[in-house]
């Protein structure tokens, strides 16, 4: 059985850092029911297009929104950052939930985060990673877990430019389009 965390008080958004500010300011935001259309598009790009996620089944909007209220009832993150000049667009999202389940991992988190293609590479990122981290620590977090597809070397690079160091690499636990993957385990003291 999975404890929830203490809900943590709300924070304010982190500015991007300096020379970033492409996206001007986007807002991030706890997700509603509302985003769930275009978090499970954004999500499903990166399905069906990458190996970035070992899965191939696409995320339904109905699905996105039960992850949500989970996520939300067990005092776990889902943010999304949406677009400044058209509030109800959403550029990406971040989320955690437990990395294992059971009381004794209730500390220990493990993120998704995902931007629209249009929105990479702007700082973006870091800003969402800044902001579900801080909810995960005000929460009672300890370190938080990032699991990369060894062929996903942006995805690598990103974590590492973030704070996490990889901390271990398990063989051929992906299969996807006829290939065995290997997942990077990487993780930040939080
Ligand atoms: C991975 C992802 C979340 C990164 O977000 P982003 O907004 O593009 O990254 P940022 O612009 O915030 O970059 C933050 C840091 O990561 C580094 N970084 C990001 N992508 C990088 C890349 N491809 N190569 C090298 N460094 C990279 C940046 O240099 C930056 O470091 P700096 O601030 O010291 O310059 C985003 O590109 C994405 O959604 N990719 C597709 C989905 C995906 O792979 N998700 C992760 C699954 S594990």
């Amino acid at each position: 059985m999975t404890s929830p965390m203490r809900p943590p008080s709300r924070q304010g958004t982190p500015a991007l850092a300096p020379g970033r500010a492409d996206l001007a300011a986007p807002r991030l935001r706890d997700a509603s029911a509302s985003d769930a259309e275009q978090v499970a598009r954004i999500w499903n790009r990166m399905i069906q297009q990458t190996l970035a996620t070992f899965t191939s089944t696409l995320k339904t909007p109905a699905l996105v929104r039960d992850l949500m209220a989970a996520r939300h009832a067990d005092g776990h993150g889902f943010i999304v950052a949406a677009d400044p000049t058209s509030p109800a667009a959403i550029l990406g999202f971040a989320t955690y939930g437990q990395f294992r389940g059971g009381v004794g991992y209730a500390r220990t988190l493990e993120h998704s985060v995902v931007l629209d293609e249009g929105a990479q590479g702007k700082g973006l990122g870091r800003a969402l990673m800044q902001r579900l981290e801080d909810h995960a620590r005000a929460g009672g977090g300890h370190s938080m877990m990032a699991g990369v597809s060894a062929e996903n070397p942006s995805g690598l690079r990103f974590h590492a430019a973030v704070g996490y160091a990889e901390v271990a690499r398990l063989r051929d636990v992906g299969f996807k389009r006829g290939r065995y993957l290997d997942l990077v385990l990487m993780q930040k003291m939080l």
